[in-house]
């Protein structure tokens, strides 16, 4: 089973893409962002530390990633093959992924910051199930309720202007550059990912079809 890496900016659609891909795997979606995320709301002592960075849009210190990390990696499911979204972010990161666990594919997300920006700023979220919604492209069929289980969707607080521009700068400083060390390595495949997410979800599968370069 795949190992496989979702790398890309802010809003360019990993976690709308990543659930049914490794639906169709038959692998877990490991998400940092939600593991963090997780953590905030249950008020443990990494949430709270974790809250202060992720409000700001900046990155969480490596360590405390590190280890919400591992500890999923350790569950039995994620023994055979994952599709991870939000880890590596950084050089160190990258380097620590590879020493960690054997990646097959890191699968690269491109959309212009423009976009990105209007995904941003459109996106809710589902509390209870973690469903993504788009009040533009992908809107809820009762307005501000998840179709799902009918909770009310929120707004996540990294999504207020300030974190979003401090996010791209920092994905723009940081984890950018993973791409020259994934092109590098041979382990590099690039999507467009404008488009409906039908259209991303065809382009990733064919990317997933092609060999490594
Ligand atoms: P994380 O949760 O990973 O956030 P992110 O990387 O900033 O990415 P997003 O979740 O915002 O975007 P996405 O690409 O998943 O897009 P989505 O599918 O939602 O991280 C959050 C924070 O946690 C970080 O800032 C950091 O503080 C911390 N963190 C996490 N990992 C870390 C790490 N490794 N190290 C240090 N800190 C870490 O889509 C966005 C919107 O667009 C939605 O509304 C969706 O419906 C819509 N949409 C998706 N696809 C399409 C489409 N094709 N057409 C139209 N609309 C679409
Ligand atoms: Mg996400």
């Amino acid at each position: 089973m795949p190992r496989i890496v979702l790398l890309g900016p802010p809003g360019v659609g990993k976690g709308t893409q990543a659930g049914p891909l490794a639906k169709t795997l038959g692998v877990p979606h490991l998400s940092t962002g939600e593991l963090l995320r997780a953590a905030v709301a249950g008020g443990t002592p990494l949430g709270r530390e974790a809250d202060v960075y992720m409000r700001a849009g900046r990155l969480v210190p490596d360590e405390l990633v590190l280890h919400i990390l591992t500890e999923r990696l350790e569950e039995p499911d994620a023994r055979p093959g994952f599709v991870l979204d939000g880890y590596p972010r950084n050089r160190s990161q990258a380097e620590t992924l590879a020493r960690l666990v054997p990646v097959d594919i890191v699968l690269f997300f491109e959309l212009p910051e423009h976009a990105l920006i209007e995904r941003l700023t459109l996106r809710r979220s589902c509390p209870t199930c973690g469903r993504l919604y788009n009040l533009a492209t992908l809107p809820p069929k009762v307005p501000g309720r998840c179709d799902e289980d009918g909770s009310p969707l929120l707004q996540r607080s990294d999504d207020a202007p300030e974190a979003v521009r401090t996010r791209l700068r920092t994905y723009r400083e940081q984890t950018e550059p993973l791409l020259e060390f994934y092109r590098s390595t041979g382990q590099l495949r690039s999507i467009d990912a404008s488009g409906t997410t039908t259209e991303v979800g065809h382009r990733l599968r064919e990317a997933l079809d092609r060999p490594n370069p």
